[in-house]
């Protein structure tokens, strides 16, 4: 799906606490209906740098639900943790705001059998503010009938952002979700590849693909894992990126064998074997 030339103005029709994160919800009354995996850049309309100096660069953000908006076009919701002036900004954002949007830009998780030849289902794994596009791949590939399981990882009880996401309408949480939480007050006591690594050596492992999002360490203890048991996996990675469709280069990120790929347009989606190492480089 590819994005609108040039961005456009939104109003925030919601902004609601999400376990210490903030989910904060755009119409979008032009978009097209993004894809899981895909992001938008995002600057608000207001307050948006320092009193009287320059405007920030606008924010990655990856798109964690969608919904019909109430006056046509789709409604966008986005998982946000401030880790800096940016996301802060953008987690005070009030009801009726602007916000500018470019989007949805890259590409997106594809299909089981699109990755691995023969492959039917999929192991979804995410922790930290990464468990956002893993939202909206959960909800597709429920529509499209792919059987899944979903594992998440978080801190402890303060750190839960995200989670509801994946509850259904009755707000429980959805049964194909299992937990693992570092303090152990919810799921396993342990990190979510302790969840992954039954699946991975079990004998119909290689009939699924794992798609992961997350913290860098995470992400390379998955890819890890995947090509020890050659097990096919899509990772979602993250470089900072200043412009979001391929002009910068702001985010180019090595390849192996040689060269870089932009992981704006290349990606941000890329299949573990496009990838040496997930390290500082992504993050
Ligand atoms: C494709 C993509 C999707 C993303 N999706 C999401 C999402 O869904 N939700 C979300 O919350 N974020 C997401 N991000 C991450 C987000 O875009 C970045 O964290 C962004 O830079 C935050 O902007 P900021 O102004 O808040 O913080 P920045 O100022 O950019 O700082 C970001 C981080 O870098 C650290 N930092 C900044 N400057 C320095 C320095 N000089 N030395 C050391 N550390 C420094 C900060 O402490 C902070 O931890 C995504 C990024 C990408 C590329
Ligand atoms: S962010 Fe500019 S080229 Fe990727």
């Amino acid at each position: 799906m590819n994005a609108p030339f040039g961005r456009r103005l939104c109003e925030v029709a919601a902004n609601r606490d999400s376990g210490g994160y903030r989910v904060v919800s755009l119409l979008d009354h032009e978009g097209p209906e993004p894809e899981p995996g895909q992001f938008y850049m995002l600057a608000a309309e207001a307050g948006w740098g320092a009193d009287g100096g320059r405007a920030f660069l606008p924010r990655a953000i990856s798109v964690a639900a969608t919904a019909p908006g109430a006056r046509g076009g789709v409604r966008l919701d986005f998982l946000l943790d401030a880790v800096g002036p940016g996301t802060e900004r953008l987690c005070g954002l009030g009801a009726g705001e602007g916000v500018w949007i470019t989007g949805p830009l890259g590409n997106s998780f594809a299909a089981p059998a699109e990755v691995s030849p023969g492959a039917a289902g999929a192991v979804l794994v995410g922790g930290g503010v990464g468990v956002a596009p893993l939202a909206l791949l959960r909800r597709r590939f429920g529509e499209r009938g792919v059987p899944h399981r979903v594992l998440l990882g978080f801190r402890d009880r303060r750190h839960t952002g995200g989670l509801d996401l994946f509850c259904g309408s009755s707000g429980a949480l959805c049964p194909e979700v299992r937990l693992a939480t570092e303090d152990g007050h919810t799921g396993l006591q342990g990190r979510v590849t302790d969840l992954l690594l039954p699946i991975l050596a079990g004998d119909d492992a290689r009939s699924g693909v794992v798609y992961a999002c997350g913290p860098p360490a995470m992400l390379e203890a998955v890819r890890a894992l995947c090509a020890e048991h050659g097990v096919a996996c899509e990772l979602a990675l993250e470089s900072p990126m200043a412009c979001g469709f391929g002009a910068c280069f702001g985010c180019a990120v090595p390849k192996p064998g040689g060269g870089f790929l932009r992981l704006c347009v290349d990606g941000p989606v890329l299949r573990g074997d496009q990838v040496e190492e997930v390290s500082h480089a992504y993050a």
